[in-house]
């Protein structure tokens, strides 16, 4: 994001946010641009009330008028200021309901824009980036009309005191208008000054508040008690938080110095403009009551101008901000949303891939390189290599979590580009290594398996069991709330939380199944159960499995070996180990390892 200010952005971003807060709320909108009218209006007919106030209070001490009538006009001005008081409060709780709206609004544009989001684009911008982009923007969008509002309320008031004084003598409102000139001209300069910072430390302001978090989180603070890491990262927040802390004092004191010698300039500038009315006065072309209302008029009036360069300079700011918001959403979507063919039902040819390649975007070497493969239908395909070999990415392609860059994929003959995202995803089912752990109950965090399955609790209970979750003696209740964030919550060891994601597999009817590594966290008997259960209900659907264990491996139809980025070997077991290839070397490696423990 760029780091200044910049009005053409601003002006066009607020042209395509007043189309969505209209369609958000007209009725608030109306409401709020006719209370803006009438309050806009409300300080001319206050000078109005006390030049009345003064004038008949001045007729009634010299005897030509009872005093009652001075009673009226005051009567005037406390029914003025309750009226006052009432719009501004009517106002208040419209711009609420508007800002909350707003909120609302601008987070679904939000959240369903990330759904449809390739998410390769994850990958091309880091996730501070994205967080960057979205966090705060619709609220500055919605502050943005606000502003907008409070400027033309301003406007209007400031015009017609001007148009008072003018109608008095046009120098008055010139000099006013033109000891405005400096003090605009400086809160331009400080916003300027202001948003660079904010933009130039965000990258320091990240890091601070990532440092914070690490004393604020369960599983990191272990880590620092355990490794008396306490002081060290202490010190290295105290240094980032200082350097901040710094750069912004800096500004404060200049802008502090600015300000001060702006408010003197102003204070003059109404005495100069004091001193203009004490002469017109002194002609006899106004009168006390004038007089006293012009003062008024005049210290009013530069305020309100003074206000006016604020909200301009805010309204600027907010705009570049929600400007973030539009960039958000005209990021690139998946491709797959436009696809129209469902995934095929009984995947009678099974998959092929040709010729697959895959870059990150912000890599130079390929992590797949002319990948070729066929999984016949209701083959159980083990993948194993080395950390990095490209076994995680090569099965996101074949799940359509990365889109195709070279090559293809074809599920039976159709081409994974025209395949529904939908369809493509209720046909295949993945548990991964990192699953989430959702701070919700069982139940939805196993709906995450299949949201149709999630009222038929012994379907439920059933994958429970599967996975050893379920048992006789020891039971995990449905309803039970998992995790440690929340009150009345019950935490799952690692192995447990696994389980909970592989179970998600035994309650979805998939025609394709995807493991990466997700037992790496069970015991071995659990892995072996959870394993010849796992063949079981892959019995006639095609399945693949990375797995580091190479003894899980030797049940799979067929092994698949990745070694930077290509496919090096493939074949059974035993034509592997009779091959003596890397899998044998492999195998045999883990297979020495297990005989010298058992030996020992
Ligand atoms: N999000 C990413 N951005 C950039 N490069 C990545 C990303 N994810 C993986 N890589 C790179 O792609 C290559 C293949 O990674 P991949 O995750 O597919 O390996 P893997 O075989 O699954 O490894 P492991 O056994 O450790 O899980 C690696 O060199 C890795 O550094
Ligand atoms: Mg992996």
């Amino acid at each position: 994001m760029t780091s200044q200010v910049k009005w053409r952005k601003v002006i066009h971003t607020t042209y395509k946010i007043l189309p969505l807060v209209w369609k958000m709320s007209p009725r608030a909108l109306i409401v709020s641009h006719i209370i803006m009218i009438i309050q806009g209006c409300l300080p001319l007919v206050q000078v109005y009330l006390v030049a009345k106030v003064v004038g008949t209070t001045e007729r009634v001490i010299a005897g030509e008028l009872p005093y009652i009538y001075a009673v009226f006009w005051l009567l005037g001005q406390v029914s003025l200021s309750a009226f006052t008081s009432i719009m501004v409060l009517v106002e208040q709780l419209n711009g609420r309901r508007l800002g909350y709206r707003a909120a609302n609004y601008f987070e679904h544009l939000i959240i369903d824009k990330t759904l449809r989001l390739s998410l390769l684009e994850f990958e091309k911008h880091a996730s501070y980036d994205l967080l960057q982009l979205t966090s705060g923007s619709g609220e500055r969008g919605m502050q943005m009309i606000m502003t907008l509002r409070q400027m033309v309320m301003n406007i209007i008031t400031i015009s017609g005191y001007l148009l008072t004084l003018w109608y008095f003598s046009p120098w008055l409102a010139l000099f006013l208008l033109i000891v405005t000139i400096p003090s605009f001209l400086a809160n331009i300069k400080q916003s300027g000054d202001r948003f660079r910072l904010t933009i130039t430390q965000s990258p320091l302001m990240r890091k601070a508040s990532y440092l914070q978090q690490l004393f604020r989180n369960r599983d990191a603070i272990k880590e620092i008690q355990l490794f008396r890491m306490g002081a060290y990262f202490k010190k290295k927040w105290n240094d980032v938080y200082w350097e901040q802390a710094e750069e912004n004092m800096k500004l404060e004191r200049k802008s502090g110095i600015v300000n001060y010698v702006m408010e003197n300039i102003g204070q003059l500038s109404i005495a100069g403009t004091t001193v203009i009315l004490v002469h017109i006065a002194s002609k006899g072309r106004m009168t006390i009551a004038e007089y006293v209302a012009l003062t008024i008029v005049v210290s009013s009036a530069y305020a309100l101008m003074k206000g006016l360069v604020n909200y301009i300079v805010r309204f600027g700011e907010d705009g570049m901000y929600a400007e973030r918001l539009f960039n958000y959403l005209q990021y690139p979507e998946s491709k797959q949303q436009d696809a129209k063919l469902e995934f095929p039902k009984n995947l009678t040819h099974g998959i092929t891939v040709k010729d697959l390649s895959f870059t990150y975007p912000n890599r130079q070497e390929s992590s797949l390189k002319n990948v070729n493969l066929h999984i016949k239908q209701g083959e159980r395909i083990a993948i194993v290599g080395d950390n990095g070999a490209g076994k995680s990415t090569f099965i996101k392609c074949l799940l359509g979590i990365y889109p195709v860059q070279n090559g293809t994929i074809f599920y039976d003959k159709t081409d994974i580009c025209d395949i529904r995202s939908d369809s493509l995803k209720e046909s295949s089912i993945a548990v991964f290594q990192d699953s989430v752990r959702y701070q919700l109950t069982v139940r939805e965090n196993l709906m995450v398996g299949n949201m149709d399955g999630v009222t038929d609790d012994k379907r439920l209970h059933d994958a429970l069991k599967v996975v050893g979750l379920s048992s006789e003696n020891n039971s995990l209740e449905l309803d039970t709330a998992l995790g440690h964030l929340f009150q009345d919550s019950t935490d799952l060891s690692g192995g447990q939380w696994q389980r909970i994601a592989l179970a998600r597999v035994f309650i979805r009817d998939a025609s394709f199944i995807v493991f990466d590594e997700p037992t790496g966290a069970l015991d071995p008997l659990a892995e072996e159960h959870i394993f010849n259960k796992m063949l079981e209900l892959t019995e006639s659907k095609t399945a693949i499995f990375i797995s580091h264990r190479l003894s899980s491996c030797i049940k799979a139809d067929r092994i698949v070996v990745f070694k930077d980025g290509e496919i090096h070997e493939f074949g059974t077991h035993n034509q592997l180990l009779g091959h003596g290839g890397y899998y044998a070397k492999m195998f045999q490696a883990q297979s020495e390892k297990y005989q010298m423990q058992s030996a020992l």
